[in-house]
């Protein structure tokens, strides 16, 4: 974020803790049950979150050089992305052409090409099929046409996302609306990857992000963890076409009101949590980045998610793996020993009759936001 920005962001926050307020919706949200429990929205979701629009894959830092290349079937389908000898990042349907096995598994690096590991077919880093063992038994099949399924992939702003559906296009910027002058100020191309952690939890993955978007839960869940360290139930909100920000204010930043303007600092006393539409939550956290990517699991009640920490050096000495490993496992026992076990009750007891809506206080717009974009999108009207 720009420093200009910065400091409106500053007099907003500073605003709102001179008057005990915070960013507030126009009104009181109700939110139906359903989204949460229906199969069949759960289906339209899968199809038209998860096929036909951008997902967030990685960072660059993740495939700096040629032949790195990384893999995920969270979406419901196998997709591998590759850094080729020219730079360029492709991302490709991860199923063989000759009998459907994965090419690919896990992550890694300086692959010059890729051999199924089935009967070896054998693909290059632009995905073209280059041999296939005991070819004479493979006459009529012609090799030009039977390359990996590519797939739309746009490297920009230091970020990576595929659209699971092959054919078509991404348009990265008409789909960031309004962030991009946040993202370029962040640097992202610079960052490294410390490490990305697979969770799997028992609670729809809009719930999962759902634990995000307000801060007025600090106080009373995260009473000895969050909340010393973050002011609650107060934060601002921005709504950039079906993206948001929202920023939360650490308690070290009235310190700054000493300080000279030109001097204020608000990603180093603040988080800034974006969600990159559908499925990620971005979260700037003063010395470095987490974004969770959230996917939908086996069932609507279930969800599957990567977390991943970047810094802004590379971790090189002991004490540096010390101190982000540590932040890691913080990360990890807040969100699994307070809010999930919290939220996966939410989530069973959606079943037991209680109650057809939940509601959004105007205090919670990001969740009205969030939510509205989602059933825009489907095609749902919103209350
Ligand atoms: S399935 Fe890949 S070589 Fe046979
Ligand atoms: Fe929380």
């Amino acid at each position: 974020m720009k420093h200009e920005a910065q400091v409106e962001q500053l007099r907003k926050i500073f605003g709102y803790l001179d008057a005990g307020e915070t960013a507030m919706g126009d009104a009181v949200y109700r939110h139906h049950v359903s989204d949460y429990t229906s199969p069949d929205q759960a289906g339209r979701e899968r199809e038209m979150l998860f096929r036909h629009e951008p997902l967030l894959i990685g960072l660059s830092c993740e495939l700096p050089n040629p032949g790195d290349y990384v893999t995920d079937d969270f979406s419901g389908v196998p997709i591998l992305v590759v850094r080729n000898e020219a730079g360029q990042v492709n991302a490709f349907i991860n199923v063989c052409r000759h009998r459907g096995a994965r090419v690919a598994s896990g992550c890694g690096s300086g692959k010059t090409v890729f051999s199924c590991p089935y009967h070896a077919w054998t693909y290059d880093r632009s995905g073209r099929l280059r041999s296939i063992p005991f070819e004479q038994g493979f006459e009529s099949v012609d090799k030009t046409s039977n390359g990996l399924r590519p797939l739309p992939v746009v490297e920009k702003y230091g970020m990576i996302w595929v659209m699971p559906t092959p054919g078509g296009s991404i348009d990265i910027d008409g789909h960031l609306a309004g962030m991009a002058d946040d993202l370029v100020a962040f640097g992202l191309a610079s960052y490294s990857h410390y490490e990305t952690r697979v969770l799997r939890a028992r609670l729809n993955w809009k719930l999962v992000i759902d634990t995000f978007l307000e801060t007025y839960h600090l106080s009373t869940l995260h009473k000895n963890t969050i909340a010393p360290i973050l002011h609650s139930n107060l934060g601002t909100f921005d709504g950039m076409a079906r993206n948001l920000r929202m920023i939360g204010a650490r308690k070290t930043i009235d310190a700054l009101r000493q300080r000279p303007e030109s001097e204020w600092d608000l990603v180093r006393h603040s988080a800034l949590v974006y969600v990159l539409f559908p499925n990620t939550v971005f979260i700037m956290q003063g010395d470095h980045l987490e974004t969770w990517r959230v996917y939908p699991g086996d069932s609507v009640d279930e969800s599957k998610m990567h977390v991943s920490l970047y810094t802004p050096e590379p971790a090189v000495t002991d004490k540096a793996r010390k101190y982000w490993t540590k932040n890691m496992d913080l990360l990890m026992a807040t969100v699994q020993q307070e809010d999930f076990p919290l939220a996966e009750n939410i989530q069973r007891d959606f079943h037991s009759g209680a109650q057809d809506f939940v509601t959004f206080g105007a205090n919670e717009p990001a969740l009205a936001y969030f939510h509205r974009s989602i059933k825009k999108t489907l095609g749902i009207n919103a209350v």
